[in-house]
């Protein structure tokens, strides 16, 4: 049995430029190279999108259009040792879920960040019990298929620290055989390299780029036409220093628009900042940059459209088949020990 790699790609919000060059790309890259020796999951945490208040009508459509957007990336469906499955097309994540809930402490998911964070900017009474419990059904997504390469960004330590911590609980208590995720520095190491690039907000350079905080003009999203974007990166906020320079302190919009540049026309950063270092005509290089913008959403946007949906349809299926086997298996060792069947 081959190890398994197991990545939750979120859908909330439309996907930005950002997200293609921090996540999309990066993801479907590393699912080709690791299939070679790992079963890889990709999944959609539909379930944990329910979590805060969402625009409902629109998750589902919202869901294969990121799928398909996984394919322009280049994220094989042909390939038999990747599976692109839907959380909530198998009701076992649900099922432990309730289960793991009952040997998990209130005190305990109280203490988690990421809950404090996102429901300190809710209304009282819209921070849902669903988005306290957010951390037992990923600890479920993960522990179901034995998941012990869980390639996760820092900000997602606690919860994975957590699934270690119910799992291993639930092994000392039942004589359970349940497969512990490995440690977050371990998943960095298994990760390699520096982690992929984060786009910052073209007017506001020292924040990340994204759609869920109101800042249109400084934020690309891949559904914009290309000259909009090529507009936006125009008019992008840079500083009065004079002359190019890699430095994300003294120049964090000019980096910024560096590291745009050198993701889009695929050149190691390296070469990008040495052609363009000491430049003092910021338009001729913003115009470059525009120009990468430009090339790469019309490229996407064409391969978007182009996409084979129903053979994403048929890949859907053939996993969640697969994987409703595989967790039900899982879920079943859990439910016999703690009685619920013999
Ligand atoms: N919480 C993850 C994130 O914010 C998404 C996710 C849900 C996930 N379940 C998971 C990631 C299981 C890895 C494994 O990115």
């Amino acid at each position: 049995m081959k190890e398994v790699v197991l990545t939750g790609i979120r859908s909330n919000d439309e996907p930005t430029l950002g997200n293609y060059i921090g996540a999309f790309l990066p993801m479907a890259a590393q699912a080709k190279q690791h299939s070679e020796q790992y079963a890889v999951h990709m999944f959609v945490p539909d379930l944990h999108s329910i979590t805060t208040p969402i625009d409902y009508s629109q998750l589902h459509t919202r869901t294969m259009r990121n799928l398909s957007l996984f394919v322009a990336c280049g994220l094989p469906l042909d390939n038999d040792s990747i599976y692109i499955y839907r959380q909530s097309y198998i009701p076992a994540h649900s099922e432990l879920t309730w289960i793991l809930d009952n040997f998990t402490g209130f005190g305990e998911l109280s203490r988690m960040v990421e809950f404090k964070d996102k429901s300190a900017k809710l209304d009282n009474d819209r921070v849902s019990v669903g988005l306290f419990n957010y951390p037992v059904l990923m600890a479920a997504d993960i522990l179901l298929y034995g998941a012990k390469w869980v390639p996760v960004g820092e900000d997602q330590r606690q919860h994975l620290e957590f699934t270690r911590t119910i799992a291993q609980r639930l092994n000392n208590q039942f004589g359970l055989d349940l497969t512990l995720p490995e440690t977050i520095e371990k998943q960095q190491e298994f990760v390699g390299r520096a982690a992929a690039p984060r786009i910052r907000s073209l007017k506001n350079p020292a924040k990340k780029m994204s759609k869920s905080v109101d800042d249109p003009a400084g934020t690309i999203l891949l559904s914009d036409n290309p000259n909009d974007a090529y507009k936006k990166v125009m008019s992008a906020a840079t500083d009065d220093v004079g002359a190019v320079h890699f430095d994300w302190d003294a120049q964090p919009g000019i980096t910024n628009l560096l590291v745009i540049l050198a993701s889009l026309t695929n050149t190691p950063q390296d070469e990008v900042n040495e052609h363009w270092t000491g430049t003092t005509q910021y338009g001729e290089f913003k115009k470059h940059v525009a120009q990468s913008v430009y090339d790469c959403l019309e490229d996407l946007q064409t391969r978007i459209a182009s996409v084979d949906t129903g053979a994403i349809e048929q890949h859907l299926q053939k996993s969640e088949q697969h994987m409703n086997q595989q967790a039900n298996k899982t879920l079943l060792a859990v439910q016999k020990a703690v009685g619920l069947r013999t």
